[in-house]
């Protein structure tokens, strides 16, 4: 059984709509919501585990309990840092659960293939995420904003949501995370650290994350567009 942990419990403070971003609606439907649905339609997930702010609890709750077609879901309160929140969420996964996913509740634009290739990459690997070949070039620049290096961009991959894992892996690496003091910005850089595989599978362009207004104005696009190419 999968399953999926989303975390919800970030302030949007990029987003400077004064409250958490995934509560907005995107085309008439709260992104929150639009993420759910996306993983209410995949037959292999069991459950889904919201991890969201205290504060908003009693808000989500209502909206989810009036939500139709989700898969049975759990909400569960975050913590200050990503890390934390995905440890809350890890607390409460079924006993049954051998796959746990996270997925950001950002990105509400993440398609059936992208998560089918995570689940598959993970029960292959171990491990298994998400990403698309960096577009840009990137630069390693030092704290006087003079550049230190150029690394190859064939090498660069831009990662995103899901990352998949077996759920005893996810958990040994959270603990060991949290035992070293150590902050990882994804949910594979712990499990990296215990030097075990991750396979990059391949993500979508239009799987993008919300985080600051403009990125609302794309969203919308992509959504237009896959709802064409659905239609
Ligand atoms: N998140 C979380 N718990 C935190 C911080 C973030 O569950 N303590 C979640 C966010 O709700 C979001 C995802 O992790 O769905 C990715 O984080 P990010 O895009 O940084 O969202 P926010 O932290 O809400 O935004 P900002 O950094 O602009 O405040
Ligand atoms: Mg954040």
């Amino acid at each position: 059984m999968v399953s999926v942990i989303f975390p919800a419990a970030g302030q949007g403070t990029r987003m400077k709509a004064g409250k958490n971003k995934v509560l907005l609606e995107l085309s008439g439907r709260p992104i929150l919501l639009r993420t759910l649905a996306s993983f209410s339609r995949m037959p292999e997930v069991g459950e889904l585990i919201v991890v969201t702010g205290r504060e908003e609890m009693e808000e989500v709750r209502a909206m989810l309990q009036g939500a139709e077609g989700l898969k049975p879901w759990q909400l569960v309160a975050g913590g200050s840092e990503r890390q934390y929140s995905i440890r809350n969420g890890l607390n409460h996964v079924a006993k049954e659960a051998d796959l746990v996913l996270v997925h950001d509740a950002a990105r509400p634009l993440v398609t059936a293939e992208v998560i089918r290739r995570v689940m598959e990459g993970a029960r292959a690997f171990g491990g298994a995420i998400a990403a698309v070949p960096e577009k840009n070039t990137v630069k390693i620049v030092d704290d006087e904003g003079l550049v230190v290096s150029t690394p190859p961009r064939k090498s660069l991959w831009a990662v995103q949501t899901p990352q998949g894992f077996k759920k005893d892996i996810l958990l040994e690496a959270n603990d060991r995370a949290e035992q070293e003091g150590f902050l990882g910005t994804d949910d594979a850089s712990l499990v990296e650290r215990l030097g075990r595989p991750v396979k990059v599978v391949e993500g979508d362009y239009r799987n993008i994350k919300i985080t600051t207004p403009e990125d609302m104005v794309t969203a919308e696009a992509f959504l237009r567009q896959m709802e064409e190419e659905e239609a």
